[in-house]
């Protein structure tokens, strides 16, 4: 007896299947002005018509809710709509009875920005899905992206800066050392040739082997 209530317990609800709906995406970001669309999707019987089908979709805010969407009867009921939606709300007929609520919420503000929770009733069972939106000004992002640019490029372009700077720096001084080198060689060797030549001038009346001599010395 015992054994058949657990196995009547566990079997009711693969048989039944519970209600659910569940939500594609948990939480959505969007800009101001842009489109979005939310979805649902809940579980359905084959023979599932748009008649059996409820829905209440509100909107919580920090300040109060906004009722977004009301179906009743597979029939939308814009008078309960919050003058806040009115006109922004359109929806999928042909995907509802697929088990898919599609919600295409357009012109977005920002104090569009909530917890949205849709209530689905079919005479099969109830039950509510929910997620966030968040949606951000545009006068707010675009400002940033021009100096966001800069700020992120900034530390790359310093680093380059100094790099080529350190560089020059290297060559210039490389190059001023071989430069005061090569002076003080041609220097010497001016000095050298002066000396040699006055010792030639000098030493005229020497041997041509010890003239030869001082000229080679001279040269080394
Ligand atoms: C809801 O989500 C669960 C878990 O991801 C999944 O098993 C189930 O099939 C989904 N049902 C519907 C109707 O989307
Ligand atoms: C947003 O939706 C409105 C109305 O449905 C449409 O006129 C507009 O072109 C859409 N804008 C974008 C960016 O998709
Ligand atoms: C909304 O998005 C903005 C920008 O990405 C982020 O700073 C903020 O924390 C988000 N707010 C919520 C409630 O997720």
């Amino acid at each position: 007896m015992i054994f058949l209530i657990l196995l009547l317990l566990f079997l009711t609800p693969c048989v039944s299947g519970r209600f659910v709906v569940n939500v594609t995406q948990t939480s959505y970001q969007a800009e101001e002005n842009q489109n979005i669309t939310l979805e649902w999707t809940f579980s359905t019987r084959r023979e599932t018509s748009l008649r059996s089908i409820s829905i209440l979709c509100k909107l919580f805010t920090e300040t109060r809710p906004f009722v977004l969407f009301h179906l009743h009867g597979g029939v939308e009921s814009p008078e309960s709509q919050d003058p806040e939606f009115a006109g922004r709300v359109q929806w999928d007929k042909d995907v509802l009875t697929e088990g898919r609520l599609t919600l295409h919420v357009s012109r977005l503000r920002t104090s569009d920005s909530g917890l949205y929770v849709c209530k689905v009733f079919t005479d099969y069972g109830r039950n509510n899905g929910r997620c966030w939106l968040n949606v951000t000004a545009a006068e707010e992002l675009e400002p940033q992206r021009p100096s966001e640019s800069p700020q992120a490029e900034s530390p790359r372009g310093l680093w380059l800066i100094a790099v080529i700077t350190t560089l020059i720096l290297f060559v210039v001084s490389m190059a001023c050392i071989v430069l005061i080198r090569f002076k003080r060689r041609t220097y010497n060797a001016a000095i050298q040739m002066e000396s040699s030549s006055e010792e030639q001038t000098i030493r005229t009346n020497m041997s041509p082997s010890e003239s030869e001599h001082e000229v080679r010395l001279s040269n080394i």
